[in-house]
């Protein structure tokens, strides 16, 4: 191992176990692929998890895989784990030896590290099983937020009643877990609003309806949501990220259309902030003698980790790491995260697993210069294994 992690953590990747799954990471990490184009990265898993002497392995989603490691009795639901395995469209910048070798793609949000973390749970659990099966899945296309509802719609997941999963996350040290419960991920709805009114010669806006003059009220005022309508204690983000209009300088159009995204970390306030969206652009226009349309698009739901299934990944994470090792969020990441869709159809816990070295900074995911330090992998791999024992052990 590269990386310190601690003793408790270490013995359980003796006999040549740690050097499998760090090259895996690393031949994973060299080779990234893009969402719903992982064929190469489920070779390989599916190769890894055969290796482990699992038998049951599914293709599922695609590109997708669900490993079913058999329980001590076999009674009652399974419990699932989840890793995601795909890549993103930006060109690396970490000056790694095991840097991308595909140009333009990159494992920059640590999926290289999830996807290894979920084998060797794995490994650990058909070395200690939980006292129920566990379905182990290697989840694609996380970064267009698709491959959750993939998953689910396979009908791989049926017998799951509880689910666990984590991210790399560099504001962390290697050892130290975000396991709380309450929110821990945004919603990532979309927003596409078109602005109708009437075009004119630019000498001659009192003869027009002028969409522009409504649509530049109506950013302004959008912000007034966040501040004004939403509690100010609660998080959330009504973002316009592109206005088109207009053709030529001396023409006033007759139509401008805006999209965004919104941001919330509760189902109460991605309501509230969606509702006074459609309001306040159906008003604004209104008052311009325009009209609005308002279409609202649904993404991931906010992960909002309940606090009995959170307990059970906090005595997990205790249970390997010790009391220490929990640390509280300083603050929500707006970021949205697929997991949420399975946390829809059953109770789970979504947590943050410090990559960083001790000491080196806190490089942010989706940047050309992201990696995971080593070290996360057998700390994920560790926490999540004990996560299904411990949750196999509830009696919900
Ligand atoms: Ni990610």
């Amino acid at each position: 191992m590269t990386v310190d992690v601690p003793e408790s953590v270490r013995q359980l990747f003796g006999g040549g176990v740690a050097e499998t799954l760090v090259n895996l990471r690393r031949d994973l990490h060299r080779h990234p692929e893009l969402s719903w184009q992982e064929e190469a990265t489920a070779l390989r898993l599916m190769r890894a998890l055969q290796e482990l002497g699992i038998t049951e392995v599914t293709r599922v989603a695609r590109t997708g895989l669900v490993a079913r490691v058999p329980g001590r009795t076999r009674s009652g639901p399974a419990i699932a784990l989840r890793g995601d395995i795909d890549a993103l469209p930006i060109t690396e910048a970490t000056g790694l030896d095991f840097a991308s070798e595909t140009p333009g793609v990159m494992h920059a949000c640590g999926h290289d590290v999830h996807a290894s973390w979920a084998v060797g749970a794995a490994r650990l659990l058909v070395a200690n099983p939980a006292e129920r099966d566990v379905l182990v899945i290697l989840q694609p296309a996380e970064e267009l937020g698709e491959g959750a509802a993939a998953v689910l719609e396979s009908g791989a997941l049926d017998d799951a009643q509880m689910i666990f999963g984590g991210h790399v996350d560099r504001r962390f040290d290697v050892g130290q877990v975000v396991a709380q419960a309450g929110p821990l991920a945004a919603s990532t709805d979309s927003f596409t609003i078109i602005v109708t009114g009437a075009g004119a010669h630019g000498a001659r806006p009192h003869e027009s309806h002028d969409p522009i003059v409504g649509a530049a009220a109506l950013v302004g005022a959008l912000q007034t949501i966040v501040s004004r309508r939403l509690d100010p204690a609660e998080p959330g983000v009504v973002t316009v990220g592109t206005i088109v209009a207009g053709s030529a300088s001396n023409v006033i159009p007759d139509r401008a259309e805006l999209t965004g995204t919104i941001r919330a970390t509760t189902p109460a306030a991605r309501t509230l902030l969606g509702t006074e969206l459609r309001r306040m652009a159906e008003a604004m226009a209104a008052a311009y003698d325009l009209t609005a349309s308002v279409q609202l698009s649904a993404g991931t739901p906010p992960i909002v980790n309940p606090p009995q299934i959170a307990a059970a990944a906090r005595e997990a994470v205790t249970n390997v790491l010790g009391l220490d090792a929990l640390v509280a969020l300083p603050n929500m990441n707006m970021g949205g995260e697929d997991f949420a869709m399975y946390m829809e159809r059953m109770p789970g816990c979504f947590m943050r697993v410090g990559a960083r070295e001790p000491g080196t900074r806190a490089i942010p995911a989706h940047s050309p210069a992201f990696y995971a330090a080593e070290g996360a992998l057998f700390i994920g791999a560790a926490v999540l294994a004990e996560c299904a024992r411990v949750g196999a052990r509830h009696p919900y």
